[in-house]
């Protein structure tokens, strides 16, 4: 039975573990935190507590993995927290595990464009921020170690999409001087990515996009649920501020994961809006109607 580690069981790990676990896959899991690691007692595989940014004690567990995904998150903070959570996490892991298949969730927050061009693993990474620019110097350290990087879009799904949140909680407005595509993709579609990565043994430092087939307008977004959900469309306005994943303006290919034959069970935004997300945020939706 093949063994995998997914350090980082959050929202897109559990779902991965998930997978591999229903695949026959031998799954452990690791938390930042002993207390989330407890409330994942009832999966059918363990979760521990391990800090990856401490070598102590990552060494303090034993076991041989035929691979392992680095999907912890820094959620969120400055250049010297991803340095600790995406650098020195992936360093301990590959020094750690040095035999087992590495795999690093990245970001399209990589690419800095800005007249919303097409963006393809080819395509030049320059980031504007510091936390970009970890972000690169990790995936050169995973893919120099003959690891995989997937770069994820926005993630949204069951009970988690920052559009529909803002849209709800009346923060959303459109500025349409300043209207920019979103990339995104349903978190189960980044779980099938990722088992699809790992069950290609012959597959090593490679770039994949993990994206749907539809960068939309932000003002379609907002278009879009104001029809479904029959509420006033956000307001016409200025945006202020920067925003957390970057000023950019780009749509992002999937085609190399596609051709590898990755297929999306939530391949548009109103796919994945109306099965998946819309359903989950339904007691919230009730709730602040009119
Ligand atoms: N969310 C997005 O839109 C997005 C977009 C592009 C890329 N990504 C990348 O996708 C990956 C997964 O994101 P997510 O949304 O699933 O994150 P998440 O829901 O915030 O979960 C993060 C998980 O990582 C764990 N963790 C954090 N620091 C750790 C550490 N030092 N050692 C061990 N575990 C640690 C957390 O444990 P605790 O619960 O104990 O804190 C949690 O289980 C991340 O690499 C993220 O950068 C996300």
């Amino acid at each position: 039975m093949p063994r995998i580690l997914i350090a980082g069981c959050g929202y897109v790990g559990q779902a991965t573990a998930d997978l591999f676990h229903a695949a026959g896959w031998a799954v452990e899991g690791w938390t930042l935190s002993g207390e989330s690691a407890a409330k994942l007692a009832a999966k059918p595989y363990p979760v521990y507590g391990v800090d990856i940014t401490d070598r102590a004690q990552i060494a303090t567990h034993a076991g041989v993995f035929n691979a392992v995904i680095h999907c912890a998150s820094s959620g969120g903070g400055d250049a010297d927290t991803y340095r600790q959570t995406y650098l020195n996490g992936a360093r301990n892991l590959l020094d750690r595990f040095g035999g087992s298949r590495m795999l690093f969730t990245s970001s399209t927050s990589v690419y800095a464009q800005r007249d919303a061009c097409w963006v393809t693993e080819e395509s030049q990474t320059e980031p504007g921020r510091e936390t970009g620019r970890v972000s690169l110097e990790t995936e050169e350290l995973v893919l120099g170690r003959g690891g995989i990087v997937s770069r994820l879009a926005g993630v949204y799904g069951p009970r988690r999409s920052a559009l529909l949140s803002k849209f709800l909680a009346g923060e959303a407005i459109v500025d349409p001087g300043n209207d920019r595509f979103v990339n995104q993709v349903h978190r189960d579609d980044i779980a099938a990515a990722l088992f699809l990565l790992l069950n290609r043994p012959s597959l090593s430092r490679e770039i994949y996009n993990v994206v749907d087939d539809q960068p939309i307008l932000q003002s379609e977004c907002y278009h879009w649920l104001a029809e479904k959900l029959n509420r006033p469309l956000p307001p016409l306005g200025k945006r202020e501020g920067e925003r957390k994943r970057g000023d950019s303006n780009k749509r992002v290919s999937n085609a190399k994961l596609r051709r590898l034959g990755w297929s999306l069970r939530y391949p548009r935004f109103a796919e994945a809006m109306e099965k998946s997300i819309l359903p989950s945020f339904a007691p919230f939706i009730l709730n602040r109607s009119h």
